[in-house]
């Protein structure tokens, strides 16, 4: 059982669908009207993703786009390369990139730029977790879940070597899974 691998919560089922749905009202009482277009980036943003957009009463489009940053291990490699881009035009839209985690703030300041350069009428970023004191980019977040300590954390979508996604909390792995 994956349960058993966890040494604590740091934030519960409960937490956080209250916490989703607040930003799911923020975003639209900021977008009503506008048709904002939602940039899931994959994967580990997808069940963030999910319970947000349900969230959000306005009208919206839904993208993905997937990135690579990480390898299989804990923290950043520096290097950004996109896997996967927008199936959707986005000249003259309002995009929302959703995000799981704003950690050294590499992978989104990358991602802004490059969205940047087609032209949209506004970019906002969404992140589920913020971890500001590990930040490299001068990068912030317009939405927020949570602030969130300097630790490896996993489940709610977030991942150890692609494990602990399916998890429907948030927590920190006993040291011995590392090793
Ligand atoms: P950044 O470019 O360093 O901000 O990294 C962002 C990406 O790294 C996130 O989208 C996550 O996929 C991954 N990441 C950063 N911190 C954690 C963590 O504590 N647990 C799991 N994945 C993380
Ligand atoms: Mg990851």
């Amino acid at each position: 059982m994956i349960e058993n691998d966890i040494e604590r919560i740091f934030f519960s089922e409960e937490e956080i669908r209250e916490r989703v749905k607040a930003l799911g009202a923020e975003i639209t009482r900021d977008y009503m009207d506008k048709k904002p277009m939602m940039v899931g980036v994959l994967k580990g943003s997808f069940v963030f993703m999910a319970d947000l957009v349900r969230a959000v009463n306005t009208y919206c489009d839904i993208d993905f786009m997937a990135v690579s940053s990480y390898g299989n291990g804990t923290s950043t490699t520096g290097a950004v390369s996109i896997r996967k881009d927008l199936s959707h035009d986005i000249a003259g839209r309002h995009v929302i990139i959703i995000e799981d985690i704003l950690d050294s703030g590499v992978t989104l300041s990358y991602l802004k730029g490059y969205l940047m350069n087609r032209q949209p009428a506004s970019i906002s970023i969404c992140t589920l977790l913020d971890k500001p004191s590990r930040r490299k980019s001068d990068i912030k977040a317009d939405y927020v879940g949570f602030l969130c300590p300097d630790a490896f954390i996993v489940g709610y979508g977030l991942d150890y070597a692609e494990d602990y996604r399916n998890l429907p909390y948030i927590g920190v792995l006993k040291p011995e899974i590392y090793e």
